[in-house]
């Protein structure tokens, strides 16, 4: 599965969500709570591995998770707990 990782806090640029074939990112613009939310995550049960959200990132916050910097590491977890509700 691909995470999204710090650089998303404060920017949220939305442009993964575009280009997501599966749009497994959420929430997008139109969700409730998209205000509200700190940065978007990556259901990891629904990313098929296309990559296509890595380009699409100016901030480059989007990493396969065993890519993952060794400081962001914690937001796969992060990132799965998102979907566990
Ligand atoms: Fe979506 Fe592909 Fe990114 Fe997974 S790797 S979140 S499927 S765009
Ligand atoms: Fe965040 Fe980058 Fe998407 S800033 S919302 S991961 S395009």
């Amino acid at each position: 599965t691909y995470v999204i990782a710090e650089p998303c806090i404060g920017t949220k640029d939305v442009s993964c969500t575009e280009v997501c074939p599966v749009d497994c990112i959420h929430p997008t613009q139109d969700e409730p709570g998209f205000d509200q939310a700190t940065m978007l995550f990556i259901d990891p049960e629904e990313c098929i591995d296309c990559d296509a959200c890595v380009e699409a990132c100016p901030v480059d916050a989007i990493f396969p998770e065993d890519l993952l910097p060794e400081q962001w590491v914690d937001y796969a977890q992060k990132n799965a707990e998102y979907f566990q509700n």
